[in-house]
């Protein structure tokens, strides 16, 4: 038999209804921050991601799903959504128009990790980006619609801050951090000595308990702001708390990717096991530069949907739609095509099979059809159709015609 591949799922109907719910809520909360629609490729340039994400990032250099296409091109499939919608941006001159563009998209993203719970090669997104705003007030409206739409889901969460810092401020940190860690060279794990020389500032997000333990004394970012970066800081907090969002300063926050500066956010959930990031994002105000175009302040986030999904409070679903069947075999032909006038309008479920009135009833209440219709030889002679509302419970004898 053949499998899907590790760590890809097949979503059917249950998850689908959860998945196509949390889109609906997602979707609807953009729109009313106004954002865009927007929709990239699967599969694009293997040097947007490199030059993007970061050659060092763990994404690129160990779980991008690269291959070389028929065209001797270097592509690979998108392992985050921000990349693909910077460089639509710049490609549609977008930067060179100036103002401000709001978007949202959704779709599958894959990186080559180890799969486990919440941990997926093909997982699905939800993110925004918006281009052309400087204030922070826009880095607070991102985090009160994560706020927004985690609430309307009945998902609860913790949302942890911290700032990256600039250019000014950041290159001088990261030099004090790398001396930090030198000073402990001896007793951290290799893969921070290997950190230093690539990506020294995620040394801070390393899981290893002894590390994390030495990091406690690290110099923190946060302590080493330039005046600008600090005052953005302390403003975000302000706006956050003024709007009742509460929020928790994680000073070992530095994210995965590279193209961060200033804010960086994640929301976590303490209900869904070690992958507990449901949501992060930031400000990346150089990226829409690094991707050649004219530079444009910009900040977005992402949410996981799968490790929302079993956290979603779902709506009773309601009872829909017809359920057609015939009692004997003369009366298909007639069931088959009500059924078709019927779906101009409603769902209709159909049994092609004749069978017995209870068995076309268990089948309309797994189908949850509200009605269930039902014709015989009977019926058939009288030009009639028995109905039954399975909500309500009641049952009647119609005209065909009346149908
Ligand atoms: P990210 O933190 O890499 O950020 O991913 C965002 C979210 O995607 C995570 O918080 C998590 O819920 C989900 N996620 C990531 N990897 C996996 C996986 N292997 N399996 C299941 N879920 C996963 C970004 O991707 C940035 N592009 C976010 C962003 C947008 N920043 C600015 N704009």
């Amino acid at each position: 038999m053949i499998k899907s591949l590790r760590g890809m799922n097949d979503i059917l109907s249950e998850d689908y209804q959860r998945f196509t719910h949390f889109i609906d809520t997602a979707t609807e909360i953009a729109k009313r921050y106004g954002y865009h629609f927007i929709e990239t490729p699967l599969l694009e340039e293997t040097s947007l991601f490199k030059r993007s994400v970061g050659d060092s990032s763990d994404i690129v250099s160990k779980e991008m799903y690269q291959f070389i296409d028929k065209g001797d091109n270097d592509v690979c499939l998108r392992p985050e959504g921000t990349a693909g919608v910077v460089r639509a941006f710049v490609q549609k001159k977008l930067d060179k128009a100036g103002g401000i563009h709001r978007f949202f998209y959704h779709g599958p993203m894959f990186r080559y990790e180890r799969p486990q719970k919440g941990r997926l090669r093909e997982f699905h997104q939800f993110g925004v980006e918006s281009f052309g705003v400087e204030s922070v007030y826009e880095d607070a409206s991102m985090i009160m619609m994560v706020s927004d739409i985690l609430n309307a889901l009945g998902i609860g969460y913790r949302l942890q801050l911290n700032s990256l810092g600039c250019n000014e401020c950041m290159p001088p940190y990261r030099q004090n951090l790398v001396n930090f860690v030198k000073s402990v060279e001896d007793k951290v794990c290799d893969d921070c000595i290997r950190r230093l020389d690539t990506n020294s500032i995620r040394v801070l997000d390393c899981k290893n308990p002894t590390c994390q333990t030495l990091y406690r004394d690290a110099p923190k970012l946060i302590n080493s702001l330039c005046a600008s970066c600090n005052d953005d800081f302390n403003k975000l907090t302000e706006i956050l708390k003024e709007n009742n969002i509460e929020y928790e300063i994680d000073t070992n926050l530095v994210r995965g990717l590279d193209y961060y500066s200033k804010t960086a956010f994640e929301f976590v959930s303490d209900n869904i096991g070690s992958q507990s990031a449901i949501a992060g994002g930031g400000r990346y105000d150089r990226l829409v530069e690094f991707l050649d175009g004219k530079p444009t302040p910009a900040v977005g986030f992402a949410m996981g949907i799968e490790r929302l999904l079993e956290l979603i409070d779902m709506p009773q679903t309601k009872r829909d739609g017809y359920y057609m069947g015939a009692l004997d075999e003369e009366a298909i032909d007639l069931v088959v095509k009500l059924t078709q006038s019927k779906r101009k309008t409603h769902i209709v479920t159909l049994d092609y099979k004749a069978k017995n009135l209870q068995k076309h009833l268990k089948a309309a209440d797994k189908a949850d059809a509200k009605f269930c219709c039902v014709i015989g030889s009977n019926e058939l002679n009288n030009g009639t159709i028995w109905i039954k509302n399975l909500q309500e419970k009641t049952e009647e004898i119609i005209k065909i015609e009346d149908f």
